[in-house]
């Protein structure tokens, strides 16, 4: 068997094998983002993986990029939340939260006619940022960022203690641990980067100064959840919502230094910038691999016999699959298989009801 499908006990994470889940926002949140039944068959459908990263959940109502993505503030969202983690753990499941906090990713028309939050209130590209809304008729549809406000240093205290009560909803919901989501150019990864966070105090300035927030969001979580239940997500080189660091390499040998020095679960790779044909996974192994000794979750546009050789030849421990999981409910089952695999067809990645969402078959 491929060692893909065999178990994983490292660094405190044990899963009954190295097939993960992606984190795939899916926006079906009811009223006051709360998740809804259907979302615990999605979960539990997927199963099979040995380790699911939930879609990322907002921590504070502060934060919103994909309206009605789900949060994890509130009694009821830890509610629901609760059955979920329930359903997924009776099919067999292990389930970590993704803690989101989109920063100056967000729209007044989404927040509560509030501005984003920022560290430098950097609005110079409002264009190249990614926010979804909710139509009147239902669908889902881009619009306009709106300009970001710098965050005051009580905003940021603040922010952090969402990131703790976060981590303790998500654990009494039930969940596995948390994935602090510091890629894809949300919060964290703005104040990592010096184009977006210009700040001159505690939080900005020098490159230990940028790392500061990280550092004192891990010591949060850390605080509510013991290190083999947390991970941490980081994308070093993406593009998507253009946060610009004009040295990744630097930034991220020092993250990765960082985050051994906590000694977090697993550090989750992402390529983004492979879904759009354009892998950087290499060089992100080149930052990771010499300062962290972890469990290493490589994702971005890798297919299963990709997945076989990287787990085999031991690049990673653990390969993520995000698009695939959408349209394949059991996906491990049919990796371990040799496939056949569904196609994703392009309905319902962002809201709406079951299509889409819970109708692909499994074997
Ligand atoms: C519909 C959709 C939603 C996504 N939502 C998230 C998310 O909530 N958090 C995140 O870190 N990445 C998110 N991503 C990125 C995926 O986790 C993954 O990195 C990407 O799909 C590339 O992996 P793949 O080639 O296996 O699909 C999303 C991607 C898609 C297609």
């Amino acid at each position: 068997m491929s060692k893909l499908l065999t178990p994983i006990d490292k660094n405190g994470l044990k899963l009954k094998n190295r097939v993960a889940m992606a984190p795939l926002t899916r926006c079906r949140a009811g009223e006051d983002d709360v998740p809804q039944p259907m979302s615990e068959l999605y979960y539990a459908q997927r199963a099979s993986a040995g380790l699911i990263i939930t879609e990322a959940t907002n921590i504070t109502p502060k934060s919103c990029a994909f309206e009605k993505a789900p949060g994890i503030y509130s009694a009821a969202q830890v509610q629901a939340w609760k059955k979920i983690s329930d359903k997924t753990h009776a099919a067999g499941g292990t389930l970590f939260m993704q803690l989101w906090h989109c920063g100056r990713v967000g729209s007044d028309a989404v927040l509560n006619g509030n501005a984003p939050l920022s560290p430098s209130g950097i609005n110079d590209d409002l264009h190249s940022l990614i926010v979804y809304g909710l139509m009147a008729n239902g669908r889902y549809a881009q619009i306009t960022a709106t300009p970001s406000k710098e965050m005051t240093i009580q905003e940021i205290e603040e922010t952090i203690s969402d990131y703790a009560h976060a981590t303790e909803n998500a654990l009494a919901a039930g969940l596995d641990g948390v994935e602090i989501h510091a890629a894809n150019g949300y919060l964290i990864h703005q104040f990592l980067s010096p184009t977006t966070n210009q700040r001159t105090d505690d939080f900005g300035g020098t490159l230990p100064k940028r790392l500061e927030f990280l550092k004192r969001v891990i010591e949060a979580v850390l605080s509510k959840a013991p290190k083999s239940k947390v991970g941490i997500r980081i994308s070093p080189f993406a593009a998507y919502n253009n946060t610009r660091d004009p040295n990744p390499e630097e930034t991220y040998v020092a993250v990765a230094k960082l985050v051994e020095e906590f000694g977090l679960a697993y550090m989750h790779l992402a390529d983004t910038n492979a879904w759009a044909g354009a892998p950087d996974m290499e060089k992100i192994l080149n930052i990771v691999k010499p300062n962290y000794s972890g469990c290493l979750i490589g994702n971005g546009g890798i297919e299963p016999d990709q997945a076989i050789n990287m787990v085999e030849s031991g690049q990673v421990d653990i390969v993520a699959f995000g698009r695939a999981f959408i349209a394949n409910p059991d996906l491990a089952i049919r990796i371990a298989q040799g496939g056949p695999y569904n196609e994703a067809r392009y309905v319902g990645w962002y809201g709406g009801d079951e299509e889409g969402y819970t109708d692909y078959p499994s074997l």
